[in-house]
Parts: structure tokens; sequence; C-alpha cells
């Protein structure tokens, strides 16, 4: 006989944004949620961005920009790459697009034809199966579950076949928290296929450490940015993607087509944004340092496992406890009966079930209350589940 379907709002809450939307529900009902699933920061813009973005409207700022970004902001990404990393990066080989997820569709859309293989990390952000197969190609998944959870060169090199077009890596990890020092990103550029590589959370790392671009290491890589995790600006859609020579007049061309330019006043935020970078990430990076202790002594005291103590990001994946059953169920559990929001795993791939994300989504105080909670709900018998 087949297992009876989940139902209700509990079923809904099993996805990842079914957690987000039964989180914003208990909190419209006054239930005091604890949200550590969101993948985006609480803090706000920098005034000094905001300001400029002011200044542009008051300019009158409004009409289009260049299709592939604003000169000036595509001139800053360069800028900020030679300052960074070291590489020189001609400006028209940048093209910036409504975030990192549009510019990311928009490259495979260019790059893919039909049963080209992509392959991504597993567990990985989300929505690279999607915007893979959105441009008619195959994600094949690296699944590392049984390789310490860390996306390696030898695992991605595993995955390669005569049909392999592209390898996208993703350093600091969403969900790990991983990074990839000089020799394993040289060794991902050594495997043959393209290199793309979405460095989104970079500018996030907890150490002091210098940040490595695939491009230092590779000409034939992609670099994924986005302004929206290491700027704190979600909301903006303000994205891009440095891409090789070769790629650029057939990825140029199409964006003039498909998505004709991006907000030309946000893009003067970020060429704000851009000038102040170490001053920004340095306040954002300062508080996820915080938060990053607090979680990592909280948990310990609940007596739960990450899976890989992160090194930069605002992500931990931690080992659900013995009994717990699927992760999806389990995260849908936590969420009623302590109001805490957390990711399943599953989310992220069959790499991660077993698993829950708890993002850095919320300050001290609250990552505190919400694994006190969670600490003491475990030790309740609603906590064991069916797998
Ligand atoms: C690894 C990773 N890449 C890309 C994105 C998309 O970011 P955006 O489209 O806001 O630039 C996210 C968002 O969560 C992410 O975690």
């Amino acid at each position: 006989m087949s297992s009876p379907q989940p139902c209700g709002a509990t079923a809904q809450a099993r996805t990842c944004m079914g957690i987000v939307d039964e989180a914003a529900r208990l909190e419209r009902l006054g239930k005091p949620v604890v949200h550590l699933e969101k993948g985006e920061l609480d803090l706000d813009t920098h005034d000094l961005v905001k300001e400029r973005a002011v200044q542009a409207l008051r300019e009158n700022r409004t009409r289009y920009s260049h299709s592939s970004g604003l000169p000036e902001l595509r001139q800053a990404i360069s800028d900020h790459y030679g300052r960074v990393y070291g590489v020189d990066v001609d400006p028209a080989r940048v093209v910036v697009n409504s975030g990192s997820s549009a510019a990311m569709l928009e490259l495979f859309l260019a790059l893919l034809e039909p049963g080209d293989e992509v392959v991504i990390p597993d567990p990985g952000y989300p929505a690279y199966p999607s915007l893979v197969e959105a441009a008619r190609g195959k994600a094949v998944r690296a699944a590392a579950a049984g390789h310490g959870y860390l996306h390696t060169a030898e695992l991605a090199a595993s995955c390669v076949t005569p049909a392999t077009r592209a390898l996208l890596i993703n350093f600091p990890s969403n969900p790990v928290g991983s990074l990839a020092g000089p020799d394993e990103l040289r060794a991902f550029a050594g495997i043959g296929p393209l290199v793309v590589a979405d460095e989104v959370y970079h500018g996030l790392a907890f150490a002091d450490e210098r940040p490595h671009t695939i491009l230092e290491f590779s000409d034939n890589a992609v670099s994924v940015g986005s302004f929206s995790k290491s700027f704190a600006m979600t909301g903006w859609r303000l994205g891009y993607v440095i891409v090789p020579e070769w790629l650029r007049s057939r990825l140029t061309r199409m964006h003039e087509y498909l998505f004709v330019g991006t907000s030309t006043f946000a893009q003067w935020g970020a060429v704000t944004a851009l000038e102040n970078a170490e001053t920004i990430q340095k306040q954002i990076r300062d508080e996820l340092r915080g938060r990053q202790e607090c979680l990592r002594e909280e948990l310990a005291r609940g007596g739960l496992r990450p899976v890989y103590e992160p090194r930069g990001g605002f992500y931990t994946l931690v080992h659900q406890p013995e009994g717990t059953g699927g992760s999806a169920a389990f995260a849908a559990r936590l969420l009623e009966h302590t109001h805490v929001a957390l990711t399943p795993g599953s989310e992220f791939g069959p790499s991660g079930e077993g698993c829950v994300r708890f993002s850095l989504s919320a300050p001290r105080e609250r990552i505190r209350e919400g694994l006190r909670r969670i600490t003491t709900f475990l030790h309740s018998s609603s906590a064991e589940g069916t797998p």
C-alpha cells in the first residue's frame, strides 16, 4: 500500500518556498517565528549606496543604460577584479543583469545546445538544475554526501562525459560554506570544460584570507557575481557575468533582445557599492562572524553536528539527529512546533537529505532563541519522524 500523501499547511511547508510562505503565514497569525531559513540577510543596504541611487533619480537617470550595463558600472567591476584578485578584465566582457539568476540563465541559453551536460554541486543551490534545464541542458549532480559534502575537482571530473559543456562551481558555497583555494580552483580549470564559477558570496569569507576568483586560473572561465549577498542588496536585482572573449558577442547580442538592460538608477548605486566595497563588506563580515560563532556554540550545546565547519557565506548545513525522519518533514515539524524556520536539506539535492540548513539571516539573540527552542523540542517525543 502506498504511504499517505502529506496534505495541508504542513505538506506545503515541505519545500523551500513552502517553508518561507508558511513562516510568513504563522507570523501573520502573531506567532513568534525565528527566521533561520532565508537566503538573504536582515541587514539594510549601506546608506552611501542608497543615497547614490536617490541622487541618480534626482538627476533623471531614468532612461535605458547601455544594454550590457552602465559603462561606469562595468568599469567599476573591472577595477574591483583588478584590486581584489589582480586580474585584468576588459569591461566589454562584463554583462550586467537582473541578479545573478538572470545572468546565469542567459549564460546557459547562450552556451548550451539541447542535451549538453553541466556538472553541478550536490548539495548545491536549488535553482541550478532549473537554470540549466531551461536552456535545454542536462544538469548532472556531483553527489558529495559520500565525500565529506565537499564539491572537489576530483568529484567533478568523475562526472565528466563527452557531452559535458560546463562545470558549475560555487565558493563560498550554498549550503555548505566551503571555500576553494588556488590549488583546487586550478584543478577545476584543468579538467577541460568551461568552468562557470558562481562567486556571489565572495567578500563574505570569515577569515581574512584573500579570496580567489576562477579568472586567476583560466581565461576559459566565467565568473558570476552579484550585489545581492555581499552588499546586502537582494532587492536591487543586480548581478553580472564576466565571460571569455569568444562568448562575448553572442551573449551581449542575446542580452540586447532578451533583457534590453537593467535599472539605470540601481546601477548607479552599485557603482558606489564597489567604490566602497572594502568598508561595506567588512561591516557585513564582522556581523556574520559574530553570528556564526553564536550559531556554532548553540549547535554544539544542542548536540547538533554541522556536516562541515563553514568558512564563508552565511549558511551551515547540519546533520539531523537520529530518528527524525526525512528533512522536509522534519523542517515542517520544527516550524509547526517551535516556530523556527529552517530549510530542508533535500532542497539542495539528494546529497542534502538527512540535513537541515541554518542561515545567519537573523541577529545573534534570535539565533540563540531559535536553537534553545529546537533543543527543547528535540527532547520531546514530537521530534521523532518517519523516514
Ligand atoms: C549560490 C547562489 N547563487 C545565486 C543566487 C541568486 O542570487 P541573485 O539572483 O540575487 O544574484 C543565490 C541566491 O540565494 C545563491 O545562493
